[in-house]
């Protein structure tokens, strides 16, 4: 792997990735979670390194290492990875890629739940913080770019340009999750860059090449106005 060793064009950019999943605890021994392996992310977190950027890495438990060359944070649920976000503002952009539960179990036990003769355990949930639209959305402190992903099973581009508008991020990485694909989990991914000029639909390739790319784009966007 070619590196930068700070020399590169983010040099001095300071860029929080959020990845991987998060876990929702049920009790001490029990959690709800979701079939993000952190791959995306972790190659976005390594390809901005490489280009020099001081990475805050707030990852959930993910199926792989972090990258070297980067700051990590470990957290296990939204909750906690929304705290991790704030607490590392400001940057100069802000990559949510993290799959981060959209509820959470109210009132976890403290205690493991024990079969009660055939009695069903209730969970009720509630909807977690959107840390995306909360960034975005920032008076003070918004990053100058902010990255949202949008894993869709259908209308793949309708449901991402719209949510886009709804988060107020610049720009949506938008992708197919169906089972189908095989994205999710696997090696390679097809994803459309939506931003304010439109969509633009790159061809599948390694999630490396995806990172690679989205990476040269952050740059060419932090970079100071030419002429
Ligand atoms: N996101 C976030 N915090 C949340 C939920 C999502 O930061 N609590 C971010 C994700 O990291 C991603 C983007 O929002 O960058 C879109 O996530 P997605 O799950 O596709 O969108 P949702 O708004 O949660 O809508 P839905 O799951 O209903 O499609
Ligand atoms: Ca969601």
């Amino acid at each position: 792997v070619e590196r930068a060793f700070g020399n590169g064009p983010l040099k001095g950019k300071r860029i929080i990735v959020t990845s991987g999943p998060t876990h929702e605890p049920i009790d001490p021994v029990r959690y709800i979670a979701n079939r993000s392996s952190g791959a995306q992310g972790t190659a976005i977190a390594a390809a901005l390194a490489n280009l020099g950027a001081d990475v805050e890495f707030v990852t959930g438990p993910a199926d792989i290492p972090p990258p070297s060359g980067v700051n990590v944070v470990k957290v296990q649920s939204a909750a906690e990875m929304h705290q991790a976000v704030m607490n590392a503002l400001p940057a100069d952009a802000g990559v949510f890629a993290a799959a981060v539960a959209d509820w959470r179990v109210v009132s976890a036990s403290s205690s493991k739940i024990k079969k009660d003769n055939g009695k069903l355990p209730t969970l009720t949930f509630a909807e977690n913080a959107d840390i995306l639209a909360e960034v975005s959305q920032l008076t003070d402190n918004r990053p100058p770019l902010v990255v949202g992903f949008a894993a869709e099973t259908e209308d793949v581009i309708a449901h991402a340009t719209a949510k886009r508008e709804r988060k107020g991020c610049d720009w949506i990485v938008a992708n197919d999750v169906s089972p189908e694909t095989g994205i999710m989990g696997g090696k390679e991914n097809a994803v459309t860059l939506i931003s304010a000029d439109g969509a633009e639909e790159w061809p599948r390739m390694s999630k490396t090449e995806v990172a690679r790319r989205l990476a040269e784009r952050i740059a060419a966007a932090l970079a100071p106005e030419k002429g």
